[in-house]
């Protein structure tokens, strides 16, 4: 493939409070101001920025991390923490459990701006 994803657009109503509900679930630096944008860089190069300028009705969308069985670990015990509400599917009919699926672990949660986030263990892609 010819191309790898270089950035992409994550629709806020407070940019930085979006992109602190990531960075503090991943344990990661504060986000960064690039213009209009509260940053997040990612590992493989890839940027979330957020943006809320108001310009464009959110509409949720689906980001799902890979992330170690360590960092799974470090993650949901900051959701529990939280008192985040979980779940173990993307349509929220498995609430308060993570899914085995692929040979990991998965677990679906909502941001602020009820954009849909996943972390997991292990990728769906098969390899
Ligand atoms: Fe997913």
């Amino acid at each position: 493939m010819p191309a790898r994803l270089d950035h992409t657009i994550v629709r806020s109503r407070d940019r930085f409070a979006g992109a602190r509900f990531l960075t503090r679930l991943l344990d990661a630096p504060e986000p960064t101001a690039f213009g209009p944008f509260a940053s997040v860089p990612l590992d493989g190069g890839v940027t979330l920025d957020y943006l809320d300028d108001g310009a464009q009705e959110i509409v949720s969308q689906h980001l799902a991390f890979l992330v170690s069985d360590e960092e799974f670990d470090a993650i949901f015990g900051r959701v529990r923490e939280g008192g985040l509400d979980y779940w173990a599917d993307p349509h929220h009919r498995d609430p308060g459990r993570v899914n085995h699926l692929f040979g990991g672990r998965g677990v679906y949660i909502e941001d602020p701006d009820g954009h849909s986030i996943e972390f997991i263990t292990h990728t769906y892609v098969a390899d």
